[in-house]
């Protein structure tokens, strides 16, 4: 597991996902075989490691991701390293016959994205991009209205995404500073764009053509040393998807915008027969039949309570964490073959609507999306 030690590597993935199968007992297939992960930390610092290594009694750990990659007894290779630094080392991954999980993006240009995609296919080797947005609860539920046929004819998803990250001088910014320099791998389209791409193709249905208007709200902040720096990368994107059949999907994504909502991402779909607004965790509905009938009129103070018009989808499922649901599937992807869509052309193709969403919003025009294939 490379890139342990940082936000996602070590919590989501080495936490909350594999310390968690290993608490559990192990993952048991359906089959009686019993999948019992035993992860070797990987990274830069030494220090960080051990401490890890302490911490979680996980007595493997190296900072030479060679000598981890010559070893027979490792079979996968994780990458929850920044963006950047993912292609090179996949790439060798790859290359010493392991099979490959990795963050999303999947690489820092769709080139690099089809390539570990077309090595991996002629390695023979499994591979799985992270897509934890549909494994949360919310959209689970949302998933399942959608199964359900609950909205009838779709019409449109609004996204909204975003909370105001700290410049990082009078208070330490909660996200880290890389995220922020374009020559680091950052923007928030190469970041978040990889995550609509699935979320509205898995929802709704293929996205066809973005239009996006990309900016940087705040050209400066403050490092983790309390070191200014020039944050040149895109820090807010306000997007328009194009699907089938007329659909619209509308996201904004931000880094520069304060919470006025229920939770940090929000989705709403409209559709003639329904609409549904999801969220992390919650999801809720209103079907035609109850729908209210709001009048415009300024004149009055307003009599609706629309939040108030809406149902809760119930849990109906133990609904765990979606990083830990995504891992197992893959494990069980790579001991006995069950399926397992997520691959590395499917997180291509995310990036390939980073790329065509930030190429748009340097053309101002809208960019049809075309089909990838290897
Ligand atoms: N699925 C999600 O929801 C989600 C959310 C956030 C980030 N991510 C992805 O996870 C990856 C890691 O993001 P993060 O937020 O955990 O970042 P982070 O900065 O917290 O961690 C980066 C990791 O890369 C390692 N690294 C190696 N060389 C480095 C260098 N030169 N500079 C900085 N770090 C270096 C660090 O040691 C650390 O382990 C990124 O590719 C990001 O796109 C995914």
């Amino acid at each position: 597991m490379n890139g342990v030690t940082g936000r996602m590597g070590y919590r989501q993935h080495l936490v909350r996902s594999i310390l968690a199968v290993r608490e559990q007992g192990g993952l048991p297939l359906a089959d009686g075989t019993l999948i019992w992960p035993e992860p070797v930390l990987v990274g830069r610092s030494a220090e960080k490691l051990k401490t890890i290594s302490e911490r979680h009694q996980l007595p493997s750990w190296t900072t030479d991701l060679d000598s981890a990659l010559g070893d027979p007894g490792n079979e996968i290779y994780f990458d929850a390293q920044l963006t950047q630094l993912r292609f090179p080392a996949v790439r060798r991954a790859l290359a010493a016959g392991k099979h490959v999980y990795v963050e999303k993006p999947a690489a820092a240009t769709l080139p690099e994205a089809l390539e570990l995609a077309r090595l991996a296919r002629d390695a023979g080797l499994r591979n799985g991009v992270v897509q934890d947005k549909i494994f949360l609860p919310g959209l689970i539920k949302l998933r399942r209205l959608v199964d359900a046929g609950f909205f009838g004819r779709i019409l449109s998803v609004r996204g909204e995404f975003g909370y105001w990250v700290f410049e990082g001088d009078w208070q330490q910014a909660q996200r880290p500073s890389w995220n922020y320099r374009a020559a680091d791998g950052g923007g928030i389209v190469l970041d978040m764009f990889p995550h609509w791409h699935y979320v509205l193709e898995r929802l709704v249905g293929p996205v066809r053509s973005v239009y996006a208007h990309a900016v940087t709200h705040l050209p400066s902040r403050w490092d983790e040393s309390g070191r200014p720096y020039a944050a040149d990368a895109d820090d807010a994107a306000y997007a328009v998807f194009g699907l089938d059949d007329g659909v619209v999907a509308q996201i904004n994504s931000s880094w520069a915008v304060r919470v006025h909502r229920d939770e940090l991402v929000e989705f709403q779909i409209d559709g003639t027969e329904g609409s549904a607004v999801a969220g992390l965790r919650e999801c809720v509905f209103q079907h035609r039949a109850g729908t209210p009938k709001p009048v415009w009129n300024p004149d009055e103070p307003n009599a609706e309570r629309f939040r108030d018009q809406w149902q809760p989808v119930p849990d109906n499922a133990g609904l765990g964490n979606g990083f830990r649901a995504e891992w197992e599937l893959f494990l069980a992807h790579v001991v006995s073959g069950a399926p397992f869509p997520y691959d590395l052309l499917a997180g291509a193709r995310g990036v390939q609507l980073a790329e065509l969403g930030l190429a748009s919003a340097r053309e101002g025009r809208r960019m049809p999306v075309p089909e990838l294939s290897l």
